[in-house]
């Protein structure tokens, strides 16, 4: 076999709600998110040959410590039972630390891309637990679109395509340590909390599955870490702030620090701009445009980026797994 050599798209995540309840035994944090793919990516080319022991390189040049991507492709090659030499090149244009999964998205695209590449099947049940061991947000990658996530976010669900609503996001060059915010967020927690916090999660998830709308839902969505992380960065505070006033609905994304406006209309996204690019305290900070992406789009991405190396049903790769039915 001569080398095969794919590009791909890895899209960020965002969480349109988020919920933290009891701390576990595992040291992990029970929660309630609904998560959504969104049209920031990075890039990723990645090159397989057959050879008679694993070797694996990654050209990155922000030299990203411990990358998950190459934790990934070992994982997946022993799955497969197949030794290869797999070279891979990373661009990112994902905010890192931004609460915007652009490492689990990576991780997720090689165990999407190399069994097609290998030209062997993994069960899906199977590709699942590793995303699972790989980090709690990788598995969500394996279906995109609007999803939920419960346990520690690696058991996810999927729900129906809502609008492809546009967005600004603003990432103000800060890193959040999710372990630390976790922690933050987890004093001072009482079983009142956790019921309440429930609730709004299902008023929250009623009214997105109801209206099909991430603009029209949000005023019922809440993401739990806003207070604790606002308190150390009250600059993101005011960023949330200045936006409320243009946009549907803002929200923090995971642990934060990306701030996501969520707007009804291109047109008004484009107003907020303007707005943004005039206002002293907020033309600092990074902005990206984006739209929301739903489950069909992703799914025909992924489809059409390595169609040339799938063979019979391409309609029904990539599989949804134990959660899809
Ligand atoms: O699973 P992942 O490696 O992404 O998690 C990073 C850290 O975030 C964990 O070590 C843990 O401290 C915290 N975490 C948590 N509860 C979750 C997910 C992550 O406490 N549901």
């Amino acid at each position: 076999m001569s080398v095969r050599r794919a590009r791909l798209r890895s899209l960020a995540k965002i969480n349109l709600d988020l919920r933290v309840l009891q701390r576990r035994s595992d040291g992990y944090h029970e929660l309630r998110t609904v998560f959504q793919t969104i049209s920031l990516g990075d890039t990723i080319v990645i090159e397989y040959q057959p050879a008679p022991r694993t070797e694996i390189t990654l050209d990155d040049p922000l030299e990203i410590p411990d990358n998950l991507m190459v934790r990934a492709a070992n994982t997946v090659l022993d799955a497969l039972r197949v030794t290869a030499r797999v070279d891979m090149q990373l661009r990112k244009r994902i905010p890192m630390g931004g609460g915007m999964g652009g490492g689990s998205s990576n991780a997720a695209s090689i165990l999407m891309a190399l069994p097609v590449l290998a030209g062997r099947a993994l069960a899906p049940e199977r590709l699942q637990d590793i995303a699972a061991g790989l980090g709690s947000d990788v598995p969500f990658f394996l279906i995109g679109g609007t999803a939920l996530g419960l346990g520690r976010g690696e058991e996810v669900y999927p729900l129906g395509d809502i609008a492809a609503e546009p967005i600004l996001v603003v990432s103000a060059g800060l890193e959040v340590a999710t372990g630390e915010a976790y922690r933050a967020l987890g004093r001072g927690l009482t079983l009142r909390d956790w019921s309440r916090r429930i609730n709004g999660f299902r008023l929250y998830v009623r009214a997105l599955e109801e209206g099909r709308s991430a603009a029209g839902a949000s005023s019922y969505s809440a993401n739990d870490f806003e207070p604790v992380v606002f308190r150390f960065h009250p600059q993101l505070k005011l960023i949330r702030g200045k936006l409320s006033k243009m946009a549907a609905g803002v929200r923090m994304t995971g642990s934060g620090a990306g701030i996501v406006a969520i707007f009804r209309s291109v047109e008004d996204r484009e107003r907020a701009r303007q707005v943004f690019e005039q206002d002293r305290e907020l033309r600092r900070h990074r902005l990206l445009a984006a739209s929301l992406v739903g489950r069909r789009s992703y799914r025909r991405m992924w489809r059409e980026q390595l169609r040339e190396f799938l063979s019979g049903d391409t309609e029904a790769w990539l599989p949804l797994g134990r959660y899809g039915q």
